[in-house]
């Protein structure tokens, strides 16, 4: 996979997470775009989800998708409806469910797509936009990269 661009970003505690999700969610590019959270058990990827969701108008509780697989969302961009599906494919390990579950529909489809693990399930995923990735440091610390693999995702980084 190319990467065209990549930023990378210190986050001392949960609060810089958030305005890195929160700059994210300021991007017209986010409609359809596919964005990729890569990192270890415990690094901030459904954190980082939730910041980006609640930036983009979603109340209440956002539970991660681990058991469920995706999540969707009704956000708004811009004062846009704004669908949003979030997905966790750590425990995805049924291809068949690819296709019961709809999820080729969805990938086809409008809104934003964020997807947790998505090496477990790498062969039927498209190439994502943007591809986060989370490193853990001591305490809270953590250190994000953010790669741009399309010209959309470029557009995110900007
Ligand atoms: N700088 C930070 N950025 C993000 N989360 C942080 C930060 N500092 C502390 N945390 C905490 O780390 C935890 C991260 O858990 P989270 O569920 O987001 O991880 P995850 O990457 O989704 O793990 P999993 O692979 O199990 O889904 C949360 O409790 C969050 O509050
Ligand atoms: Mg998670």
């Amino acid at each position: 996979m190319t990467i065209l661009e990549t930023r990378r970003q210190h986050w001392p505690d949960e609060a810089a997470c958030a305005a890195s999700a929160e700059r994210l969610a300021r991007h017209d590019a986010l409609r359809d775009a596919y964005v990729e959270l890569h990192g270890p058990l415990g690094a901030g990827k459904t954190t980082y989800a939730r910041h980006l969701l609640h930036a983009l108008g979603v109340q209440g509780r956002i539970k991660s998708p681990t058991y469920t697989v995706m999540e969707p969302y009704d956000a708004s961009l811009a004062g846009a409806a704004l669908p949003v599906f979030h997905f966790d494919f750590y425990r995805f390990d049924d291809p068949q469910e690819w296709e019961d579950a709809g999820f080729r529909e969805v990938f086809a489809g409008a809104g934003l797509k964020l997807a947790e693990w998505p090496e477990k399930a790498e062969e039927l995923l498209p190439e994502p936009d943007l591809q986060i990735t989370i490193e853990p440091g001591p305490g809270d610390e953590r250190h994000a990269t953010l790669a741009a693999h399309t010209a959309r995702g470029v557009a995110l980084l900007a």
